[in-house]
């Protein structure tokens, strides 16, 4: 048994392109998991990130209706997606003071599809793009299968996290293609303030590099600072790529519908968006009944955005309200997005911390380490959790670490 194991993973070794030869086998967290479930231990899931599993009421039958456009069963293909659609995301950014063309907007099938037209544009083979640390932890997995490296540029958290620009000139190297940067990102909750974004911006000038934006989460702040940049799809002074799309705005992951928009100066525009009409042009590959849907979809965050504010909220509230100041649990800033960051004690490692929660405790929360973190003892939790769940689950982790301490 153990043999012919081996001999298909030599055979798969020349079988398959290097670009797949991942760790397959699962970590020792979720090993852990499959194990607590295999034996039906119930679980309080502080992960939980899908919102359709998390109780809020989505208009139904609007979203089904939304679907069934009649117009949907003739094809009439546009590589940057059905124009009435691409208004809808014009009319997005109009209410945020920002006017972009519809000519200037790709729809895609997610993010993840968004990220790899960009990277296919910007990039060649062994070219790399610098990316936040921490972050999320898919840029990895997107870079690799576009056959280009993430180049990591720190965070660094000092009553606040802020992007260290220093740090972004040292790893500066003559084959990085793009900065990027999440608005807010996930998980750490901070977004680029102006100051940022100007450096950052005659950093790529300088060097004709593009910037890249994930603003995902940016319908969801937690705290007013007139220092925000409101949208990187206003900027003209380099060449400038904002991703967003459904699955966070409306709370719809299950679409796959999500968009780029495009900015920079006059001919770098131009130049970028017949070359992304041709990578768009060669996949077509979203659905005429969604772009024809997309306007009402995406009204529906009227009503859902109200809700997950409302939990992101309470549950932060519930969390302050739990962490008086001698506390061996703290919990670090949040300006936005779904997940907070608790730091505690590093008498052992993070994913140490997250096995033992769940092995003793049956409480599940991601260790910091899966977003590369660079210090120990982070532990992050999704404020979008139910909030018994939620209770229940903090209430199990701050007795662990008081009987651990
Ligand atoms: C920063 C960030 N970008 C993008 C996505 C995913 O977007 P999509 O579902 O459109 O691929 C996520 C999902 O959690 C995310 O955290």
């Amino acid at each position: 048994m153990h043999r012919s194991r081996e001999f298909s993973s030599l055979v798969s070794f020349y079988m398959f392109s290097s670009r797949t030869s991942w760790l397959l086998s699962p970590n020792r967290l979720t090993r852990e998991i499959e194990e607590l479930r295999r034996k039906g231990i119930p679980l309080l899931d502080l992960t939980e990130s899908n919102p359709t599993h998390c109780g809020f009421v989505f208009d139904q039958q609007g979203i089904l209706d939304a679907l069934a456009n009649p117009q949907a069963l003739s094809y009439t293909p546009d590589p940057r997606g059905l124009l009435p659609a691409r208004q809808a995301v014009a009319g997005y950014y109009a209410e945020h003071g920002i006017r972009p063309d519809p000519g200037q907007i790709f729809l895609t099938t997610s993010t993840s599809e968004a990220y790899s037209y960009v990277f296919r544009l910007l990039a060649d083979p062994g070219d790399a793009i610098l990316v936040p640390q921490p972050s999320y932890p898919l840029f990895d997995f997107l870079a690799g299968l576009n056959d280009i490296r993430v180049v990591p540029y720190p965070l660094i958290y000092d009553h606040g996290w802020q992007i260290d620009l220093p740090s972004l000139e040292k790893r500066l190297e003559d084959r990085a293609r793009a900065v990027l940067v999440v608005h807010p990102n996930n998980p750490t909750g901070s977004f680029v303030r102006r100051g940022e974004l100007a450096e950052v911006l005659t950093f790529c000038r300088q060097r004709d590099m593009a910037l890249v934006a994930d603003e995902v989460f940016a319908d969801y702040s937690l705290t007013a600072d007139p220092q925000r940049v409101v949208s990187h799809a206003a900027i003209t002074e380099a060449l400038t790529f904002t991703l967003s799309g459904l699955s966070k705005i409306s709370a719809l992951p299950q679409m796959k519908l999500a968009w780029v928009v495009v900015n920079g100066p006059g001919q770098q525009l131009r130049d970028a968006l017949a070359r992304l009409e041709m990578i768009a042009d060669t996949y077509l590959s979203l659905s005429a009944p969604l772009a024809l849907a997309l306007p009402k979809l995406l009204e529906t965050r009227r009503t859902i955005q109200p809700q997950i504010q409302e939990r992101l909220r309470s549950n932060l509230q519930f969390l302050d309200s739990q962490l008086p100041i001698d506390q061996p649990v703290s919990r670090l800033e949040v300006e936005g997005g779904w997940y907070a960051v608790l730091r505690l004690p590093s008498i052992r490692t993070d994913e140490d911390w997250a096995v033992e929660l769940a092995r003793q405790d049956g409480v599940l929360a991601h260790p910091g380490h899966f977003f590369d973190f660079s210090s120990e003892g982070c532990l992050v939790i999704s404020l979008l959790t139910g909030r018994e769940v939620f209770a229940k689950g903090l209430g199990r982790i701050l007795a662990r670490v008081a009987h651990c301490v």
